[in-house]
């Protein structure tokens, strides 16, 4: 079957704009076929022109993706619980993550729909954490390939410099911290996780990490820092310039993101929705 899907690569790493597909509910299924093939080697992809789509339209094609569950664990959509508003309003997530890895079933997928933007910059980059446990030296994956981490939504808000002085701790933001944290949870997880559709191993980090297990905390931050280094690395990650229309969806289980903060006080919202994942599986199973 002829799906007009055409996969156009960003990067060697990570990365690649589909054309050719007007996302909604009602993709064929070797569409959607190429469209998850394209996710899994790329990690993110970029869909341009979709103007048509609202959020009904976006859950919908998540639908065919994958099983659609609520955005987030704490923050309520104001319409809908599976949509999240990813708005400056409630201040700036600029830092590397994965989302939500708080939880015990991580989500696998994130789909992210540009609502408003600012007229400059808001800009979003991928990297990719597989790549990134792959670039490793032998001596530091025999290093971490047995190493967990504590992951928390309760972690330091004002470690995050840019956030409090950009974002201004103001009412907004500090009312959506508290409902950021309204339920506090801490799990923890492999730091090397096995993909379970790929097979592929990747670092599974971000900064919901409180700490690494059966370390001191100086050797945790430091050890930390150092595969946050790898991941970060700009050969392996992908900016992304948004438009209006765009829709982006990640492999939250093979990719960090971080939104950067470069817009001033003007407005930027994206709507978010989330496909379900598996607890994240370490390489001894
Ligand atoms: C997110 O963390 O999912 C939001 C990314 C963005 O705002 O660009």
């Amino acid at each position: 079957v002829e799906t007009g899907v055409s996969v156009v690569k960003l990067g060697s790493n990570i990365g690649a704009r589909i054309d050719g597909v007007r996302l909604g509910g009602d993709l064929s299924p070797e569409a959607v076929a190429e469209i998850r093939a394209a996710l899994l080697a790329n990690k993110v992809i970029f869909f341009r022109g979709q103007d048509h789509l609202d959020d009904d339209g976006q859950l919908a094609f998540g639908g065919l993706l994958g099983e659609v569950t609520l955005a987030h664990p704490t923050v309520r959509g104001v319409q809908n619980p599976n949509i999240l508003p990813i708005d400056s309003e409630y201040g700036k997530a600029n830092s590397w993550h994965t989302d939500v890895t708080f939880v015990d079933r991580v989500p696998a997928v994130s789909i992210l729909r540009a609502v408003h933007l600012p007229p400059y910059g808001g800009n979003t980059v991928w990297a990719n954490t597989v790549a990134a446990y792959e670039s490793l030296p032998l001596s530091l994956k025999a290093l971490v390939d047995g190493l967990w981490a504590v992951h928390t939504n309760s972690y330091d808000y004002a470690a995050n410099i840019d956030e409090l002085r950009i974002g201004g701790v103001d009412v907004k933001t500090e009312q959506y911290r508290k409902e950021f944290q309204s339920d506090l949870y801490e799990t923890e997880h492999p730091v090397v996780r096995v993909h379970p559709e790929t097979g592929e191993r990747s670092l599974l980090l971000g900064h919901f990490v409180k700490r690494l297990i059966g370390v001191t905390s100086t050797e945790s931050q430091a050890l930390f820092q150092l595969l946050q280094q790898r991941v970060t690395r700009l050969e392996n990650t992908v900016r992304w310039q948004w438009q209006h229309g765009d829709v982006a969806i990640w492999d939250n289980r093979a990719t960090q993101h971080y939104a950067i903060a470069d817009y001033d006080d003007q407005a930027r919202r994206l709507h978010r929705i989330t496909l379900a994942g598996d607890v994240p599986v370490s390489i001894d199973g």
